[in-house]
């Protein structure tokens, strides 16, 4: 009663009589807001998980399709702090990853790829994702290649992100167009084209000094001069036989053959530009894995308009594949459950559509939106869920074997393109030798 008279009264008594009562309830209010405020933050910081990842990605389809993927985990309230080291294929990826992991200092995600992975999980330094994996029903949704890259040990220490296609052959179809051209399925045919574009003034096929990507040329001509099981002989079982077989004496050979219809003057340019010369038209054709087709949809050209996919001559029935994965670092629990939900989101259909469609690779599922695809995408898809026999593991990109072996035998074929007097025959003689002393 007393209360509801004194709403009432006139300014003066309110301020003698009232005020004193009032200031009381806005003391309570203002300290009831603040608590509720800092109740707010900290439940809002406590729930916000930074997790910084390492990787290599900086071309404008790569940083898209990891916008993509950050964007996502920002809905669940993580924040993904990008920790880029600039180089083509993660060389320098994987030197800085190495000595950050040394230092005490690793990053909470990181991309790894290939056998790699399995050399980390032997040191138990990924962090198992069984509870992430049998949840999201991993072993019946992946390609069972995928499926067993992941989990080396018996565990799953690895999130698969999309599958590559290292045989593709890219050509510019205005320039194919104007000669009256149709992509080669075999070296006769190439020649014959390759001879056609060079009189109209035509660099045939661009290319870069980069040993990577003369590493990921050399590759898909040791699979078109042989098939799937004289290519694993050779660059995952490093047998010595294989090395100096006529086979591998003839992919050097086309190799240097090759030479004559790339740039004059060859630049360690970076696979960005390799890919800028075949959209501009300053070459008509491009051997690359398929994040070059993400990069050149990312400039705005369309697949069949500007350019198509056609396979490396004589591989047409091959993937020769390269897997790009994020591995968790053991970082302890209070990151964990954010590491948990990366790995979780990342295989998730839709999200493989969309992340796929930007970085030009199909999706590690067995059943993914085929309608979604373009025609390079949809013949990767085919040709890869043929299963085993018909993927081959990329040397260049670390899905064949260990890093020294890999680099050793890189540099020997960089060895014999730079110099034109080294024989076909002895560059065979040492990578024999050399694979005697490599692990097996
Ligand atoms: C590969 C990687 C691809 C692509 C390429 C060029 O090793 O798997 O996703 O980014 O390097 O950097």
């Amino acid at each position: 009663m007393q209360k509801e008279k004194k709403i009432f009264l006139p300014y003066a008594e309110f301020a003698s009589e009232v005020q004193p009562e009032a200031q009381k309830y806005l003391v309570y209010l203002v300290y009831w807001g603040l608590f509720w405020l800092v109740a707010f933050l900290w439940t809002a910081n406590a729930q916000a998980q930074t997790v910084q990842v390492l990787h290599w990605w900086t071309s404008t389809s790569e940083e898209k399709a990891i916008a993509t993927l950050s964007g996502r985990m920002a809905q669940e309230n993580i924040v993904w702090k990008n920790a880029v080291i600039p180089s083509g294929s993660g060389i320098g990826a994987g030197i800085v990853l190495k000595s950050r992991m040394l230092a005490g200092d690793a990053p909470e995600v990181a991309q790894l790829n290939g056998v790699i992975i399995s050399e980390w999980a032997d040191l138990g330094l990924l962090q198992e994702l069984d509870p992430v994996a049998s949840s999201g029903k991993w072993e019946k949704s992946l390609f069972p290649t995928v499926w067993r890259l992941i989990q080396p040990k018996g565990h799953p220490v690895a999130v698969p992100l999309g599958i590559h296609r290292i045989n593709t052959l890219f050509y510019n179809r205005k320039i194919f167009a104007r000669y009256d051209l149709s992509p080669p399925k075999n070296w006769d045919e190439f020649e014959a084209i390759a001879k056609k574009l060079q009189q109209a003034g035509i660099t045939p096929l661009a290319q870069s000094a980069e040993p990577w990507q003369l590493a990921t040329l050399f590759e898909t001509l040791v699979l078109s001069e042989s098939d799937a099981n004289f290519y694993r002989d050779a660059f995952v079982k490093k047998s010595p036989q294989a090395f100096v077989d006529p086979r591998f004496g003839r992919a050097l050979s086309r190799l240097r053959s090759l030479k004559k219809y790339m740039p004059a003057f060859l630049s360690e340019q970076t696979w960005i530009a390799s890919t800028r010369m075949l959209a501009d038209g300053d070459a008509a054709m491009l051997v690359m894995g398929d994040w070059a087709k993400g990069e050149l949809n990312s400039w705005g050209i369309a697949t069949d308009v500007g350019f198509s996919c056609a396979a490396v001559p004589n591989t047409a029935n091959y993937h020769l594949y390269n897997i790009d994965t994020l591995v968790m670092l053991d970082k302890g629990a209070t990151v964990r459950s954010a590491q948990e939900k990366i790995a979780q989101i990342a295989v998730l259909p839709a999200l493989q559509t969309e992340y796929n469609q930007i970085k030009g690779s199909i999706p590690v599922l067995r059943n993914p939106e085929l309608n979604k695809m373009d025609s390079c995408s949809q013949t990767s898809w085919k040709i890869f869920s043929r299963g085993s026999a018909f993927q081959v593991p990329s040397l260049a990109h670390r899905m064949a074997t260990d890093e020294i072996s890999k680099d050793a035998i890189i540099a020997e074929i960089m060895r014999f393109f730079l110099n034109d007097s080294l024989s076909v025959s002895d560059t065979q003689k040492r990578l024999a030798a050399i694979s005697h002393t490599l692990p097996k």
